[in-house]
């Protein structure tokens, strides 16, 4: 697959030339090389703060689509931003569990602790406040994020303690064990550059098993999967049946290893860590 790379327009796009080269390369990981738009806007958003006019002509020279296309999927998708996103973005879930559970209080809250609006950043640059859709971690409501690590079961007075920490420099760690990094180092990651922390905490918090602990005890089963083209008996369904075996028994040992079975996950009121999505 060949991507555009006019050496000339690197030159007038304002961009380092390191970000460019990267770009290029994100692109060169799809058979259709459109495909990578959206790791390459996060890259743009790691670099710039957010998606500038320059990281949009970037991207659309690169693709080799128009920056009407680009600029289209930039303003769809509520994870890129057109105005600077401070060191930490702080989101609120204010959909209807979370509201109800102590979202839409938490996020008043905050409101009046940092002196900021929906989607507005602290003078000193460091927090962005927003408030966000259903986070589909329901099970630990009121749900918070920060740069896109869950924090579970938060109350107003851990919220404000939460950004206080952020905006010290007090390390913070996300409830369910990560580290968080700054939304920028966040972006980078988002953008297919792994920081090798990926494993830093569990995967999944208790609340989250109880159905699979449920299935298991009755002893219920998913249904064979089958392929396309193929019908339950042949040799093909079969094959696709032991392969949906295998990769359920795969999936089902990672979960049986993950750290929240044992002690410390978020959710066991006997906990007093912090307890993790990436
Ligand atoms: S309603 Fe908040 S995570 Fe689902």
């Amino acid at each position: 697959m060949t991507l555009n790379h006019d050496p000339a327009l690197d030159a007038g796009s304002g961009l380092p030339e390191e970000t460019l080269r990267e770009l290029r390369a994100i692109g060169a990981r799809y058979p259709q090389a459109r495909s990578a738009l959206l790791p390459m806007l996060h890259l743009v958003q790691s670099v710039e703060g957010r998606v500038t006019s320059r990281g949009i002509e970037a991207c659309a020279d690169i693709l080799g689509i128009s920056a009407a296309e680009v600029s289209g999927v930039a303003t769809f998708y509520t994870m890129y931003k057109r105005r600077p996103v401070g060191d930490y973005h702080v989101g609120v879930c204010t959909n209807t569990l979370c509201a109800v559970m102590g979202g839409d209080e938490i996020f008043e809250r905050l409101k009046d602790h940092l002196d900021v609006g929906n989607d507005e950043t602290t003078d000193d640059g460091k927090v962005t406040l927003e408030h966000l859709e259903c986070n589909a971690a329901c099970d630990y409501a009121p749900v918070m994020m920060v740069n896109w690590e869950f924090m579970d079961n938060m109350t107003p007075q851990s919220a404000t303690q939460l950004v206080d920490d952020l905006r010290a420099g007090t390390e913070v760690r996300s409830t369910r064990g990560a580290r968080i990094c700054t939304w920028r180092e966040a972006e980078r990651v988002l953008a297919g550059f792994p920081d090798d922390r990926a494993d830093e905490g569990p995967a999944a918090g208790p609340a989250s098993l109880v159905g699979l602990g449920i299935a298991r005890e009755r002893g219920w089963k998913a249904p064979e999967g089958r392929t396309a083209g193929t019908t339950s008996g042949t040799p093909g369904a079969t094959a696709a049946a032991e392969q949906a075996d295998t990769s359920r028994a795969e999936s089902e040992t990672k979960v049986e290893q993950s750290p929240t079975d044992t002690v410390g996950g978020k959710g066991d009121e006997t906990s007093t860590g912090e307890g993790k999505k990436r």
